[in-house]
């Protein structure tokens, strides 16, 4: 389908799109809208058309249906999921509640609406430290990603972490010796790296941030060759933003983000399939810590 026919079937339907930086190119390519997971929550509360298509993973759609509980929310690929979001149990929150009277969970976006639903912070990996900066609990109980918790704990030498055993497996797969014979290949280049990495990565690294922070630095870090740590989806935008630039990825590849496909984008244009349902009650409870993390983070 030529962009022309999307952009006529979207018009129709009263649609748009969302879509993370890590699917494939030409999803991004028909996406209105194309950002991080902060940027996309952020923008989920300002849309003004009925049908919301998030192409991403579960967790994503959930989020945006949960800011938007009035709309039509829609996955490309229901099955399309994060690993992550699942590592962490309702169990786990409780039990370290009874342990810690002043406990504040904080709760990375990667997460399902249940877990959310039992939190008291969301954040997501280009705010995580500032919305722990704003609670004032000693006790932090940081799900479900253990390395962005441990990432941004000594930033808070007053406060006591506990982080959660959950990774991203894509991310986590990343060791030091991964980036020391990077470095060997490439002295030139500089590495920017997402912060759902080790900390013993992350220490090796020029830049550490989210996806989209990753793209913001790479103008400001301004080498010629750039060596980029994380999901290779990302490869799409640098390289339209920034042409003339080389950039250099391991092989990081998500399976979920993978399974968001532009046909099935076309097919819920015609159809209305794969329609995200969260339960109401659920859903409101899952939406204060979303509405907490952007009071804070704007
Ligand atoms: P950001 O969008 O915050 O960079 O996070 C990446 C990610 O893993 C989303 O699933
Ligand atoms: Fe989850 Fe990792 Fe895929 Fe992001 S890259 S959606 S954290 S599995």
């Amino acid at each position: 389908m030529d962009q022309n026919t999307l952009e006529k079937l979207k018009k129709e339907k009263n649609a748009v799109i969302l879509a993370h930086y890590y699917v494939n190119g030409e999803v991004q390519a028909a996406a209105d809208y194309v950002g991080d997971s902060f940027t996309l929550a952020k923008l989920a509360t300002t849309i003004d058309a009925n049908h919301i298509i998030m192409a991403g993973v579960e967790f994503m759609g959930e989020t945006v249906k949960i800011l938007n509980p009035d709309k039509q929310v829609y996955l490309p690929d229901p099955t399309a999921d994060c690993p992550m979001a699942h590592m962490v149990t309702v169990e786990q929150i409780d039990a370290m509640r009874e342990k810690y009277p002043d406990l504040a969970v904080v709760c990375y976006v990667n997460s399902t609406a249940e877990i959310k639903a039992k939190s008291d912070y969301c954040c997501t990996s280009s705010n995580a430290a500032k919305v722990v900066g704003a609670i004032e609990s000693q006790n932090i109980f940081f799900i479900p990603d253990g390395n962005l918790g441990r990432n941004i704990e000594p930033l808070f030498p007053d406060k006591h972490f506990i982080n959660n055993k959950g990774c991203c497996p894509i991310h986590d797969q990343v060791t030091p010796d991964m980036i020391k014979s990077l470095k060997e290949a490439y002295p030139d280049a500089v590495i920017l790296a997402h912060p759902e990495c080790k900390p013993e990565v992350l220490d090796l690294v020029d830049y550490k941030g989210s996806t989209k922070g990753i793209i913001n630095a790479v103008k400001d870090l301004d080498r010629e060759v750039n060596i980029i740590i994380t999901e290779e989806g990302i490869r799409y935008e640098l390289e339209k933003t920034y042409p003339d630039r080389t950039f250099i990825f391991p092989d990081l590849v998500c399976k979920g983000m993978k399974q968001v496909q532009l046909d099935d984008i076309i097919d819920i244009l015609k159809t209305g399939k794969n329609e995200v349902h969260v339960d109401p009650s659920l859903a409101e409870r899952a939406k204060l810590p979303l509405t907490r993390m952007l009071a804070i983070c704007g």
